[in-house]
Parts: C-alpha cells; structure tokens; sequence
C-alpha cells in the first residue's frame, strides 16, 4: 500500500514511543473470514483492519474475503463494513486509506456443507492472488458458532495450496467442553501443524496483558518477592457492567464459567503465577503457562460461588434481570457470575490463594490483579492506623489502564498518623497514545506467523478439564437465582469465601 495518512499525531509526538514502534511487515496474504456477516466482524476485525491499515502495518499484497450464509453482494459488504468502521475504529476515518483497503475486500455467499461453494471461494482466492499479489498465502479465520468448525477445517484443510503457507485463527469458544475441544484439535492436528493453529484468546491481545510479563521479566525488584513468602494473596476480578447483551442464544449454554473463566480467567491466573520463560517465543511462554494449568486444583464446593443477577441499577438506569433477558428461559440456571479459589500447587505458590471474580451486571466494567503482599511483620507504630494495610500492586488491565502500588505513607503534621496512597502508572500519562486493540496485535501477530499470544492446543484442554469439573460438581445442587441485584458486585457468597479466611475483596 502507498503511504497516504501518517499515524495519529500523539503516536508520532511521544519521545516515549521512539525506536518501541513495531515495523515488522507481514508477507503478502489473503484473509478469509468466516462468520463475516456476525458481530465480531463488524465490531472488532474490521476496524482493526482498518487501524492496521493507518499505521501502514499490513502487507502491500493484501485481500480480505468475508465469507457467510447470508446473500449479499460485495458492493454491499464492503459498504456494511465502511459503516462500522466508521462507528467502531478508533481513528479518524480517512476515505483514502479505507478505499485502498477495500479495494483488496471480496464477499462470497455459502453453505459451508456445499462443495460449489468451496469452489466459489478458491476461484476468488485464486483471483486476488493474481490481483492483489497475494501470493498463495492464506489466513483463515473461524469466526463462527464451534458447530461450524469441524466442517470448515474439513474443507480448508483438504483444498490446501502445496505453494504458500496456510493458517487458521480460531475464534472463542473452542468447543463446549474438554471432549468437544479435543476432538476439534485432533480434527485440526489432521490438516495443519500445531505452529499453524492461533487459537484466539483476545485477552492475550491487551497491552496490558502483555505488559504483566514485562512488569515480572524486565524488572529485577518484582521477581524475587513474587511468591508465596511475600505474597498473601491475588484476587482477579474481571467484571462488566453489560448484561447479556442480545447473545442468550450462545450464553445460555456457555454461562460465565464457559464465557470467561476457562478462557480469559485463566489465562490470566496463568500469566500472573507462571515461571520466567526462556525466551519470549511461542513455544517457551506457553510450556510455562501449561505448567501453572496444570497445577491447578479443581476447587471443592465451598470454594467456588455462582450467581445470576436479578433486575437492578447499573448508572442510575434501570436494568432487566438475566431471567427476564429476551431469548433467556423464565427459570434458567445460567450463571452470570462465578467467584472462586484456586491454589496452584508448586514449590512457588504453594498455600497462597488466588481468588477470581467475573460477572455481568456488576456496577461497572473493571479488570484487575491484585497481588496483595504479606504485612509487614512488626511495625513500630499503632496497628490501628488506618495506613497500616498491606502493599498490593494492581494491575489495572482495564479500564483506566495501568499500575499501580499501595503503600503506607506518613500524614504530613505533628504526629503520626499513616494513610495508604498510590504510586502510579498510568498508559494515557506515561505515553500519550491511544492503545490498540487486542485484535490488531493478534492478526498481525498471526500474519507475521508468531503464535506466542495464542493458546496451544494444550493449554486449551487444561482449562477445559478444569471447567468440566467444577461444573460437574454443580449437578448436585440447584442454585436459588437471582441471587444478586445488577448493579452490586455480586452474591454475598462471594464475600464470604474470602471472609472465611480472614481477608475480603479489594475495596472499590
Ligand atoms: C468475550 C465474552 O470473550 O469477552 C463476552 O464472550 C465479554 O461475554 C467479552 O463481554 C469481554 O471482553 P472485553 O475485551 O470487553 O473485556
């Protein structure tokens, strides 16, 4: 692509920022996306095609090939596709850069069971390649329903080019439990390499995230205290003030435990407990990811908590309950909530709880560690202080993102009075940029072929078997729902998992 915008002006300003922009460029390709009628298109890949596209970071031979059921021209996809990312990017939209973009865009109608169909599509692939220069390579990504997978993998994988390289993105959920995940990986193992497979987790896409192992690996003050002698506790919560959102069909057989927690939850308690790895490369960061999963003991009843949320407030308005959701059976059992404890138990973190919280309906959207340290062992001053708390570092991940250190600090004056107070970081202060999207950084990152923030096939099926069986002890017992109001952070259960153990979730 010519160069016709340059990047944002607070991206080309910030002496911070010089020598940290990425120009690694990916080869030439076509993207092909499955599902491109749904949501996930319109509200994530686009635009973040779109901003890949300002910051000139896509190939110079480009196509992208948005593939469903539903009839529609390609005239009429890419104006469809126009309009989000006009409502969902987040730079100001240039008709030039989008027109250079869309000239590569294709739309092919089909079943995916429908050999003609198939046939279609290579004949459009064949077609960019010579257009567009896209050379043979093809990145195929899954964004539909798991029940569409198996079939669409089938078809791929067996009309492979021998010339180019082939790869697949898998969106979440990957499958529906830990059978229905191993299948769909042997399935994939059939037509393509393990280095051939990114599994999304869009966690994995956040700055934030990221920066968690840089905060652990690139600093030497953390490390030597990230452990279970100076470490008390962590408590993860990843909360949202959404509801269901018009998903009930999907939600209802997944629940929070299948929509967060074996994903992004535990992918978190992951990055968060896991060893240095050697290398920054796929292979070393997810062997020690895999390692902590591994660890992980299915808590027993008591330690684990579910909730569904009844009519409430979320800012001043009035909000439905989930019972009363459209598409949502009058006495459902979903969840919408699950606190829980975890121990993972190696010679690191033997002992030392991680609480996790998620849920939909809670006052507001909020993702954060905690690493709560131990006290310190005996101070000199009135433990009654109200600044006499033990240190946390917080890892805001979202919103407001950032970290942040909790320490005890003298009030000025005759005295000796002790306030907590905060150290901070924050991103918008420290680099003056907006951040990106997860999805950019992933469908560049599976551009360039580097899988390291994607989950390995076995990583996929831990967190499954995890999952499986903590829903399994649920059959035992019927869950009285709703049982919290939207609009308060959760069951009082959650609460008393922690205060049990003499501690209690972060304030808000
Ligand atoms: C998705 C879940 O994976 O993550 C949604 O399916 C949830 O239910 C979303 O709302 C949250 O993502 P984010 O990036 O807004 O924290």
């Amino acid at each position: 692509m010519t160069e016709t915008h340059a990047p944002p002006a607070a991206e080309q300003e910030n002496p911070l920022l010089e020598g940290l922009r990425r120009r690694r460029t990916p080869e030439p390709c076509a993207l092909t996306i499955f599902g491109a009628s749904g949501d996930l298109t319109q509200r994530k890949l686009f635009p973040a095609l779109y901003a890949l596209a300002v910051r000139h970071l896509l190939p110079e031979h480009f196509a992208v090939v948005g593939v469903a059921r539903t009839q529609m021209t390609t005239e009429a996809f890419v104006e469809r596709m126009r309009d989000a990312v006009q409502e969902h990017g987040r730079d100001e939209f240039h008709q030039e850069t989008w027109e250079e973009l869309a000239a590569g865009v294709r739309y092919v109608a089909m079943e995916f069971d429908d050999d003609a169909g198939w046939e279609g599509l290579a004949a459009a692939l064949n077609e960019l390649d010579e257009e567009r220069g896209t050379d043979g390579n093809r990145i195929h990504y899954l964004a539909v329903p798991p029940k569409a997978f198996e079939e669409i993998v089938r078809q791929v994988g067996k009309r492979r080019k021998t010339s180019g390289w082939t790869r697949l993105i898998c969106e979440k959920p990957f499958g529906h439990d830990l059978a229905s995940a191993r299948a769909l990986n042997a399935t994939i193992a059939r037509y393509f390499a393990e280095e051939e497979v990114f599994r999304i987790d869009h966690y994995l896409g956040k700055e934030t995230v990221q920066n968690m192992l840089v905060l652990r690996f690139a600093n030497g003050i953390f490390e030597p205290i990230w452990n279970r002698q100076f470490v008390d506790h962590v408590q993860i919560t990843v909360g949202e003030s959404l509801g269901v959102e018009g998903r009930a069909g999907f939600y209802e057989s997944a629940g929070a435990i299948r929509d967060i927690v074996q994903n992004h939850l535990l992918q978190l308690v992951a990055l968060t407990a896991m060893e240095p790895p050697i290398a920054f490369d796929p292979e070393s960061v997810r062997n020690e990811k895999v390692k902590v999963l591994r660890s992980l003991h299915t808590p027993g009843p008591k330690h684990i908590v579910r909730g569904q949320y009844g009519p409430g407030d979320i800012e001043g308005a009035e909000v439905p309950g989930y019972r009363e959701e459209e598409g949502v059976t009058p006495d459902s059992e979903t969840e919408t909530y699950v606190a829980g404890k975890l121990y993972v138990d190696n010679w690191r973190w033997a002992d030392t709880p991680f609480y996790f919280r998620t849920g939909k309906r809670l006052p507001r959207r909020e993702t954060t560690i905690a690493i709560q340290f131990k006290r310190a062992p005996k101070p000199p001053f009135d433990a009654a202080e109200e600044g006499m708390r033990p240190n946390v570092l917080l890892l805001h991940i979202q919103p407001d993102e950032g970290v942040s250190l909790a320490i005890g600090a003298k009030v000025p004056g005759q005295g000796l009075a002790i306030r907590t107070v905060h150290m901070d970081f924050l991103y918008g202060g420290a680099f003056r940029t907006g951040l990106p999207e997860a999805y950019e950084r992933l469908i560049l990152d599976c551009m360039l072929g580097d899988a390291t923030l994607f989950m390995r096939a076995d990583e996929v099926e831990e967190q499954w078997a995890l999952v499986d069986s903590i829903i399994a002890t649920w059959q035992r017992d019927r869950p009285a729902f709703p049982n919290y109001p939207s609009g308060s952070w959760g069951p009082p259960a959650a609460d008393e998992l922690l205060h049990r153990d003499g501690r209690s979730w972060r304030r808000h």
